[in-house]
């Protein structure tokens, strides 16, 4: 079943912490949200120790205030169950729920996160301070949904506690039913591994030099989104029961975590929290790097999840923790361009993160709207025209879906085991990131899509291009299912070390790429990793637009012709394999596979999307520069659509629209040569 927000109207709104105001200003809050249009507002989800101040004693007059207020201003509230910060009395009488480090360093009280989801007693108490909660507030009228936890694998995606080898034990027994069947999966015979007796086996514990058994290491992080998923059903299972009448999402997308499963067994729709500015911290690597708007990748694995979906927290101001993350403050402007970057994504209802900078505590440079003398400021002003604008445009755009022909997958099994392998992990993300960009700047919408094991060619078929960059991780009945997908016309593009693995993480004993070689006409005949002193080598792309050159980074399959329907479009140049296929096409039933030996970049991509004639949907009725993305979200019923264009550049940009078109927002019409204003937004229709 689809797991989407399904909203009548759109809802702005911010994250509130009433627990860290006086109560004066409560009403004044809550007073001036309704002023600039927020509907709704998220709370209580670090407040533990308010709602059960000791062990068993349970109080509620402080939130009760505030939904009251709430109720009374017309504010919807969003319940955030509190168990991502255990109380000081519950860690220091139940010292084993805290999580530990694999060096068995518990982590202590301080920070947030440091319990393991896996402890008996954490379990037990989490689930008697959510049944409270919700037996509480089931009927209150501001309350509409509930936060699960916050961020589950934020901060810390580990999990070394005893509680943790213990369950971890239990759910090998579950998966290979008997030792053998684990030492086979795990390579145990390999350097004298091999376990007698279930007491034997752990989590992944300190290795020399810290190079763990890799079978082990992915059943680890399979295990961990398996715990995190199970935390989080006791939560859903006793608030569904208790609190029928209200939704349950959770925030975020992390490490470890099968966020897809998550939301299929115990959510309504996913939430994600938006910070476009982590870019001035940790800018995309490679050239002309996205910046923010690589955020629009993050908001497409939301949208993968649930095609609409909430946005828990929009980043609304600079951020920063004292010791660590500096972060300028967002331009004005920027705020609401990723306010409408989320929207054109999918997002149907968003806060801001939050409503008011903390005055004390980890996060008091992590500003809200805000400031912490609480009068009038510059962001408070562009959150005031956000709520203006979707008051009157809000509700027309929701419930409309995001419109792409191509897709780039992915998968966990790939994400989990590239981490620790140095061969193929490191490809994953450059390559991703390559042909998001390729895309952006092209203008061609894309989705990004998650293979799973249940993986059936249904969804697939709605696309006309599939990238599926380095699945070294590659079943069988994942091959057929895009044979199936070629086979009716549809055309799939693979890069290098592809097909060598099984669901263990062990190379088959076949040519590469394995099941995926009948696909894509090929086998690799000879293969190298780009040493860290090496050069990549030139590859000469013989396309229909002329000679390109691209490089081949990071790692060469050096491919053989193993079909007569299969061309040669490029060769690798200077190297000892100069002049053997880089790039080869093949046709197969109505469609095309297409294999690259190498890693993507940015200019192999863009050739690709050249090769293939992949246009952008707007072709001709608009022409637009670089730096400005197009999203298009189309009403699936009416199919009335909605045309965003943001400009992520601080400098004002020309569109020419060869049609007139009007933008919502300034209600003004759009034709001839257009100057849009630095981090300018145009929403059309
Ligand atoms: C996360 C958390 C918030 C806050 C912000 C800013 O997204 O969910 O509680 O800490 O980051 O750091």
């Amino acid at each position: 079943m689809e797991k989407s927000l399904e909203a009548s109207r759109f809802r702005l709104g911010a994250c509130y912490y009433p627990e860290q105001w006086p109560e004066e200003m409560w009403e004044e809050d809550l007073k001036r949200m309704k002023k600039m249009n927020f509907s709704i507002i998220r709370i209580a989800e670090f407040a533990w120790s308010v709602f059960e101040p000791r062990e068993g004693e349970y109080r509620f007059e402080l939130f009760d205030k505030v939904l009251d207020l709430a109720h009374q201003y017309g504010i919807e509230v969003i319940l955030g169950t509190p168990t991502a910060t255990p109380p000081a009395w519950l860690t220091a009488k139940y010292p084993e729920v805290l999580n530990v480090s694999q060096q068995r360093v518990s982590y202590q009280h301080g920070q947030r996160r440091h319990y393991n989801y896996n402890s008996p007693v954490y379990r037990e108490l989490s689930a008697k301070i959510t049944r409270k909660m919700a037996e509480h507030y089931k009927n209150h009228p501001a309350v509409v949904g509930w936060q699960i936890d916050n961020e589950l694998n934020c901060e810390i995606n580990v999990f070394y506690s005893e509680a943790d080898h213990k369950a971890f034990r239990e759910w090998l027994q579950k998966k290979y039913g008997n030792l053998e069947r684990l030492n086979e999966a795990w390579g145990a015979v390999f350097w004298n591994q091999t376990y007698s007796d279930w007491e034997q086996v752990h989590l992944t514990r300190p290795t020399v030099s810290d190079s763990p058994n890799p079978h082990q290491a992915l059943d680890e992080k399979r295990f961990i989104s398996y715990s995190a998923i199970s935390f989080a059903q006791l939560q859903a299972d006793i608030l569904r029961i208790a609190a029928p009448r209200h939704w349950v999402t959770t925030n975020g997308i992390f490490g470890h975590l099968d966020s897809h499963s998550l939301t299929e067994s115990c959510l309504d729709f996913i939430s994600y929290d938006s910070y476009p500015n982590f870019s001035t911290i940790y800018p995309d690597k490679g050239e002309e790097p996205l910046l923010d708007r690589k955020w629009s990748l993050n908001l497409s694995v939301a949208r993968d999840i649930s095609p609409n979906f909430c946005v828990m927290e929009q980043q609304s101001g600079p951020g920063g923790w004292v010791n660590k993350m500096e972060m300028p403050s967002p331009k004005p402007g920027q705020m609401r361009l990723w306010t409408y970057q989320s929207i054109a994504h999918g997002a149907d209802m968003i806060l801001f993160f939050r409503w008011r900078t903390a005055v004390f505590g980890t996060e008091i440079y992590w500003h809200g709207i805000n400031d912490y003398h609480n009068e009038p400021n510059r962001r408070v002003m562009e959150a005031a025209g956000i709520g203006r604008e979707l008051a009157e445009v809000g509700d027309r755009i929701v419930g409309t879906r995001y419109q792409a022909d191509i897709a780039i997958i992915r998968d966990y099994d790939n994400e989990w085991d590239g981490e620790l392998d140095k061969w193929h992990g490191q490809m994953q993300g450059k390559s991703v990131s390559a042909w998001f960009k390729a895309l952006q700047y092209h203008h061609i919408p894309a989705d990004v899509i998650y293979l799973r094991d249940q993986a059936d060619c249904s969804h697939l078929n709605k696309y006309k291009v599939l990238v599926y960059p380095h699945p070294a991780i590659l079943f069988d009945a994942t091959a057929q299912v895009l044979k199936d997908y070629v086979r009716r016309g549809g055309t799939v593009i693979f890069g290098c070390r592809s097909g060598y693995k099984n669901k263990d993480g062990h190379c088959l004993r076949m040519r590469m790429p394995g099941y995926a070689a009948e696909l894509c006409g090929i086998t690799v005949e000879d293969f190298t990793l780009i040493g860290p002193n090496e050069q990549a080598p030139t590859v000469i792309m013989t396309a229909q637009a002329g000679t390109r050159e691209l490089k081949g980074e990071a790692f060469n399959d050096i491919l053989r012709v193993e079909s007569a329907a299969a061309e040669v479009l490029a060769v690798y140049q200077d190297t000892y394999y100069a002049g053997k296929p880089a790039l080869v096409r093949n046709k197969y039933g109505e469609g095309t596979a297409y294999y690259f030996g190498a890693a993507f970049e940015l200019t192999a991509a863009a050739s690709l999307i050249e090769e293939l004639g992949i246009v952008s949907p707007i072709e001709g009725h608009m022409e637009l520069p670089k730096p400005v993305e197009l999203s298009i979200r189309k009403h699936p019923g009416t199919g009335e659509s909605f045309i965003f264009l943001l400009n992520y550049s601080g400098h004002e940009q020309t569109v020419r629209f060869n049609t007139e078109f009007i933008d919502l927002l300034k209600n003004c019409k759009l034709h001839g040569d257009v100057k849009m204003e630095p981090y300018g937004v145009y929403v059309i229709q």
